[in-house]
């Protein structure tokens, strides 16, 4: 069994598609907890609907970042994950759990890097006014949205697009894409 953390800073879609697809399929990948950086998000409600243990609590109720990302790595090792899977997750992983999780911890982004990264993918790619944007699955290193691609899937930007029909096909990608991605990584670095 791969034990598996999901990692979420707000609505939490992808959560839900990845819960729907692992809960569903053949595969032995436990999701073991969701952390979260903003305790009253809609992901918190969407993991606890789903029975799955939570873990939330802003940066500010700690010191600095290095002792909030010990309580996350003790957490992590108390539950026995064994690779971090970052599904909006919006604060940058630094040291602590770099160090903990080293070639562990994977991230998706709605662009095709390494174009357009940071937080603002989707409108930064519109508002360049390019054809086509993506989504890419990437494992995580300690710059923003820079680590080995993992796999990515064009989408092409129409002339009727705004960026609501946009994201939505994006987000549509996003949730085939990061479940498809999963399992690859598991193949290949867990050897199931
Ligand atoms: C997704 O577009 C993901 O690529 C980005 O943040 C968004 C999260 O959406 N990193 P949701 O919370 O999963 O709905």
């Amino acid at each position: 069994m791969i034990n598996i953390a999901i990692f979420a800073s707000g609505t939490g879609t992808n959560f839900s598609a990845l819960l729907d697809k692992i809960q569903s399929s053949e595969l032995n990948i436990n999701v073991v907890c969701l952390v979260c950086d903003h305790p009253d998000a809609l992901v918190v409600q969407r993991a606890k609907d789903a029975n799955i243990p939570v873990w939330a609590h802003e940066m500010k109720e700690f010191e600095n970042k290095h002792y909030y990302e010990t309580a996350i790595a003790q957490y992590l090792t108390s539950l026995k994950v064994d690779l971090l899977v970052l599904a909006g997750y919006m604060k940058i992983v630094s040291d602590v759990l770099l160090t903990a999780y080293p070639g562990k911890i994977i991230n998706i982004h709605p662009a095709m890097l390494p174009k357009f990264p940071g937080r603002h993918g989707i409108e930064d790619a519109f508002a360049a006014g390019v054809s086509s944007t993506g989504v890419t699955v990437h494992y995580v290193d300690s710059g923003v949205d820079s680590g080995p691609i993992i796999a990515q899937q064009a989408v092409e930007i129409l002339p009727s697009d705004d960026i609501d029909t946009l994201a939505t096909r994006i987000h549509d990608v996003e949730h085939v894409l990061y479940f498809d991605s999963l399992c690859k990584v598991i193949e290949r670095d867990f050897n199931r």
